[in-house]
Formats: structure tokens, C-alpha cells, sequence
């Protein structure tokens, strides 16, 4: 197998706190070795071994690729207008999700298909090598199938949520629409998922129903991840620890008690600052989640009702000035971070054994991420070792 060493690396974020470098594990100078994918030697430049190959970096710089752990990719239409009412004061709420679920329904597979294609290439443009996607434009057992067998093509982090809203059809009859998705629609959709979500919050599903579907849901084999007080203050990130959550996603409204729970478990704290942004609420304190002991990762949320951006780079500077992340701390929380959320041993840092999943930024170190906000400093992007992007500029 044909090793390349990568060399001339201004700054490398490994994200191994084995090189005793802080919790980016954080090399100046550096080089690594790539082998069939994988990473197989990282280190200072000055000691690398030879390879077969070598690709100058230039004095760039190089971070793992970002880990998506929470986006909504099925669907059709945009809600732009929405978008707009909200800048002129009107407020968010989880109804609109029907206004996608009416132009998800009527859309074509191609059209769908071509929608998370597209997607898909934005996040690879801009750095994200691992994402995960939901269903949840569906909602009804025909539409939340054909979203997963979609998904599936373009991931294998695929989550069923065929609770995000009781569609209006089932209007007054929510307990009715809570048997179909633990029921038909569970037994349709899990074989193509490897999660399930539920939108636990106001005007969506209590928690009696969330954790019905839930539980559905492991018995079904499927492993558990929950949206989780975005709107209110309610029992979201309670059920997350209750039933072993893998994440508690948005966390926007916590309580003291919530953040306790969440410190003294292996449930990752999810926050999703493109949804704060879009629908100009306050955002969380992740100070506050990280001081406590939290794992924290930070997520995309790309959806077209409440965050319509696939930049990580984005999420990241919205996270530091309005969140209080170190630019440290957010960077870890975009790729190591959302390994975990996705329990994922393979991807989110440039350690040996890894998979050669990075990016190649045009800037001396991932600081310019938070730093330059808006502007792209993506040069290029691998997946296990192989270009998938290449900036022309
Ligand atoms: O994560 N909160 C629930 N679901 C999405 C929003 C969906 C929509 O508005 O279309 C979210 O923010
Ligand atoms: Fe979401």
C-alpha cells in the first residue's frame, strides 16, 4: 500500500491529548502519514519518516474533518418567507414544520434525492466529512420510508424521526398518530435507521409520548438521540438521561438540574447555533454546560425552517462570540465532539488508526475559523485520504 506523508503543516489540530498539547493536541510544524485511508504516523515534521509520497502543505493548516452529528437533509421547498416574517417579528414555532412536510410529500424521489446530494456537497465543501440525517419531513409511513431509503445512499447515520410533529391529518388525535409511528411506521423505517429522534417540546410530543416512541424504538434496535428543550424549559434532557440518550440536542432552555444529569452521564449536549440564529433566540451558555463537565458538540441543524446553513465554519463563529465556546472548545465540539454524539471511534481527530478523513485550511491555524467569520478558508477536503474537494481559487 502507497504511504503519503502530508508535511509543512503550520498548525495540526490532532485532537489527541496524548501529545500533551491541550485538548486539541495542537502541533506546529507538523506532518502525518497516510496509508490505505488511515492514518498511520503523526508528529513534527522534523522527525517524520520517509514515505512513498510526499504533498508539501505549504504552511497551511490542518484539522480533522467536521462531524455532523444533527441535520434534517429529506426534504423539499425552502421557507424563506418564514424566514423573513421572523426578521420583521414574528416568533418560531414547531407548526411550520408542516409547511415542508406538504412540498416534502409532493416532491419526486429524484427531486429528494438530488436536494441531500446537494446538501451533501455544501458540507463537503466546507469541511464536514461525516454527517448524520433525519427523516421527519415525512410523517406518514409511505414518506418517512422513502426519506430513509433516500438518506441511506448519502450516509449511514441515519435517524427515523417520524415524531418531529403530529401532522395536521391527525389533528386532536395525537395519541392516535403516536401508535402509528411506534407501530407501522417503527417496523417500516427500522431497517434503514440506525437512531431514533424525537422533537420533545412544546407543540410537538410531551414526554409520556416521547419516551413511548423512544422505547419503540430500542426495543425496534434503534439507538436513541432526542431533541430536547429548544422551545421550553420541559422534560427533554430529563428522558435523554433517563433512557441512556446518545445526545440531547439545541439544550436551549436548561435548567440547573438539567446540566447536573447531563454532567453525571454519558449523554452529549448537542447545540445547534444556526437554529438560535435563524429564529433570533437566546442562545444557550455552553460556558456554563462545559464548566460543569458536559461533553458538548456543536451540529449544523441544517433544516429549511429553523437554521438553512451546512457551514460548520458558521456554526463554530456563532458559538464563540454568542455562546461563550473557546475557539478551542468549539473547534473540539464540531469534531470530536460530534464523533461522540454519533458514538463514532473512527472519525473526529488525526490520530493513528483513524480514519484520513481532513481538511486543509488557508490560514496559519483553525483560530481564523472564528476569526474570518464568512469568509471560506476550506482549500481541501479528504475522506479517508482521498480529495473529495479541491478550492479552485
Ligand atoms: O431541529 N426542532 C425541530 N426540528 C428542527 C426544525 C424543523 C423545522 O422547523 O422544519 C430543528 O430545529
Ligand atoms: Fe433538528
Amino acid at each position: 500500500m502507497t504511504t503519503t506523508l502530508f508535511t509543512d503543516i503550520n498548525s495540526l489540530v490532532t485532537n489527541d491529548v496524548s501529545f500533551e498539547k491541550g485538548l486539541l493536541g495542537e502541533i506546529n510544524h507538523a506532518a502525518f502519514i497516510e496509508e490505505a485511508g488511515q492514518i498511520v504516523w503523526v508528529g513534527s515534521g522534523a522527525t517524520a519518516p520517509s514515505a512513498d509520497r510526499q504533498v508539501s502543505l505549504e504552511g497551511k493548516s490542518v484539522i480533522p474533518g467536521f462531524v455532523d452529528s444533527h441535520a434534517h437533509l429529506v426534504f423539499a421547498g425552502d421557507r424563506a418567507l418564514e424566514f423573513e416574517a421572523r426578521m420583521s417579528g414574528s416568533s418560531y414555532s414547531a407548526g411550520g414544520i408542516m409547511t415542508t412536510v406538504k412540498a416534502t410529500r409532493e416532491a419526486t424521489d429524484e427531486e429528494l434525492d438530488q436536494n441531500i446530494a446537494t446538501r451533501a456537497v455544501e458540507m463537503y465543501r466546507g469541511g464536514i466529512t461525516t454527517f448524520e440525517t433525519k427523516s421527519g419531513y415525512g410523517l406518514d409511513v409511505e414518506n418517512e420510508l422513502r426519506s430513509l431509503r433516500l438518506a441511506v445512499q448519502h450516509t449511514e447515520d441515519v435517524t427515523f424521526l417520524g415524531a418531529h410533529v403530529v401532522p395536521d391529518e391527525f389533528k386532536g388525535r395525537a395519541d392516535a398518530y403516536v401508535d402509528l409511528v411506534k407501530g407501522e411506521m417503527l417496523e417500516a423505517c427500522a431497517p434503514y435507521a440506525r437512531w431514533i429522534d424525537v422533537f420533545c417540546d412544546e407543540g410537538a410530543f410531551d414526554y409520556d409520548q416521547s419516551k413511548a416512541i423512544l422505547q419503540a424504538g430500542i426495543a425496534a434496535g434503534l439507538l436513541p438521540r432526542i431533541h430536547a428543550n429548544q422551545l421550553s424549559q420541559g422534560r427533554g434532557v430529563e428522558l435523554a438521561i433517563e433512557l441512556g440518550c446518545a445526545s440531547a440536542d439545541h439544550c436551549t432552555h436548561l435548567s440547573a438540574k438539567d446540566i447536573e444529569l447531563l454532567a453525571g452521564s454519558n449523554t452529549v449536549a448537542t447545540l445547534l447555533p444556526g437554529a438560535e440564529f435563524s429564529t433570533r433566540s437566546d442562545y444557550p451558555d455552553a460556558r456554563r454546560l462545559i464548566d460543569a463537565g458536559v461533553t458538548v458538540a456543536l451540529a449544523t441543524d441544517c433544516n429549511p425552517g429553523s437554521s438553512y446553513t451546512s457551514s460548520m465554519a458558521f456554526c463554530i463563529a456563532v458559538a464563540v462570540r454568542e455562546m461563550h465556546f473557546t475557539p478551542e472548545q468549539a473547534l473540539w465540539s464540531a469534531t470530536l465532539g460530534g464523533a461522540k454524539a454519533l458514538q463514532l471511534e473512527d472519525v473526529g481527530s488525526i490520530a493513528i488508526g483513524k480514519s484520513a478523513d481532513f481538511v486543509v485550511l488557508d490560514a496559519p491555524s483553525f483560530r481564523h475559523i472564528p476569526y474570518r467569520p464568512g469568509v471560506d478558508l476550506v482549500e481541501e477536503t479528504f475522506i479517508s485520504g482521498t480529495s473529495i474537494y479541491r478550492s479552485n481559487k
